[in-house]
């Protein structure tokens, strides 16, 4: 099967590419390497087998045109490809705008015009559609938020509520992917994901906090805590969401407009102090943290709610937060010089 992975050479496209290339699948990756260490991760998937690399940009409608035009036999599509950081998006709405919201259009309508083979049309969309969850009840428990009305987590049912203008253009997009299934009978899906985590993420402070406090730490950098760090996220390793994006691959008939929450669940949550902790104590030192007041926009809880993915897919994280961690700090040591090198060109 051709497999098209726009935002291919990012964190999740990388592995995507690698996993699905490794199961004989013709990939290829549609990224404008405009994101920092993307350059670095193209360079890895040609040295380590074949791969096609279209230079296109998700905003630019004629070379999307021109590209789609080239791979008219593709029967996937993960777009990927995106503006991911919040802070950014409210820095620079407009670019946030094209790349997520016009990005994603110009991918479906590129879809609808060149690709008749298309099996399946998956989207990389974000909890961040369903806001601030203000009717939540937040409780502190053990140094940890929690909210009492959702103890299972956060289901599909949660009302939309896009909020900054990176919720606002992935939740537009979100919408629209959704709506080319029912319109114009594209297959595709919508998966909400919560954090992602794993190696070849060269996190920032910005986004990518797992793997940006993990690398500052182990790199002796300092780490600023937004807010009291108290703040819980579930996490998912970025391999059991490739798994994921091939079981919507392989069945289009189930996953075919839907909209599934994708995190690591209530069995795999962190709050920062808790990773900070681990961290220290990994490393033999105090990490000599500072804090500073909350981010705007930043929820205190998020934890996803993963049943209706195992319900119509069968899927669940089979990774632990424990098991995760601990990969991620062993790829950061086998990998300092290189990790190191990236964080002095993306200064
Ligand atoms: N990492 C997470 O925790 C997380 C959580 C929720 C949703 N997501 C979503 O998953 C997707 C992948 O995220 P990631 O963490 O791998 O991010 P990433 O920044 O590592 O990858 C994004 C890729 O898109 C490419 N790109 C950006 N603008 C482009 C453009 N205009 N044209 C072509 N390519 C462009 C970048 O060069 C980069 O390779 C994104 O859609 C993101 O919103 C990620």
């Amino acid at each position: 099967m051709k497999i098209l992975i726009t935002g291919g050479c990012g964190f999740i496209g990388s592995h995507a590419a690698s996993y699905f290339r490794d199961q004989g699948h013709q990939v290829v990756v549609l990224d404008n390497l405009s994101r920092c260490g993307t350059e670095g991760n193209l360079e890895w998937l040609r040295q380590t087998g074949e791969i096609e690399h279209s230079p296109a940009d998700i905003r630019n409608w004629d070379q999307i045109d021109k590209a789609l035009s080239q791979h008219t036999d593709t029967e996937a599509v993960l777009h990927l490809a995106a503006q991911v950081a919040v802070t950014t998006s409210v820095t620079d709405p407009v670019n946030d705008f094209e790349i997520n919201a016009t990005g994603t259009f110009n991918m479906l309508e590129g879809a609808r015009k060149h690709l008749p083979n298309l099996k399946m049309f998956v989207y990389s969309s974000t909890n961040k559609v369903y806001g601030g969850l203000e009717d939540g009840e937040l409780e502190l428990k053990n140094d940890r938020w929690g909210l009492s009305n959702r103890p299972n987590g956060i289901s599909e049912t949660e009302q939309l509520d896009f909020h900054s203008p990176y919720g606002c253009s992935k939740g537009a997009a979100d919408q629209y992917v959704r709506d080319y299934s029912r319109i114009y009978d594209i297959p595709t899906v919508v998966l909400r994901q919560s954090c992602i985590y794993g190696t070849r993420q060269f996190g920032v402070e910005d986004q990518g906090w797992v793997a940006w406090m993990t690398i500052a730490a182990m790199t002796h950098q300092q780490i600023t805590v937004y807010g009291d760090g108290k703040q819980i996220r579930d996490l998912l390793w970025v391999e059991d969401l490739v798994k994921l994006y091939e079981l919507c691959v392989e069945n289009p008939d189930k996953a075919n407009g839907q909209a599934f929450n994708t995190g690591g669940g209530p069995t795999n949550t962190l709050s920062l102090l808790e990773l900070l902790n681990f961290l220290a104590e990994r490393e033999g030192r105090d990490l000599g943290l500072k804090f500073d007041e909350e981010r705007p926009g930043d929820q205190k809880v998020f934890v996803s709610n993963n049943t209706k993915l195992k319900e119509i897919l069968g899927w669940k994280p089979t990774t632990s937060v424990d098991q995760g961690l601990e990969q991620l700090a062993q790829w950061i040591s086998n990998n300092r010089e290189v990790i190191v090198s990236f964080k002095k060109k993306a200064a």
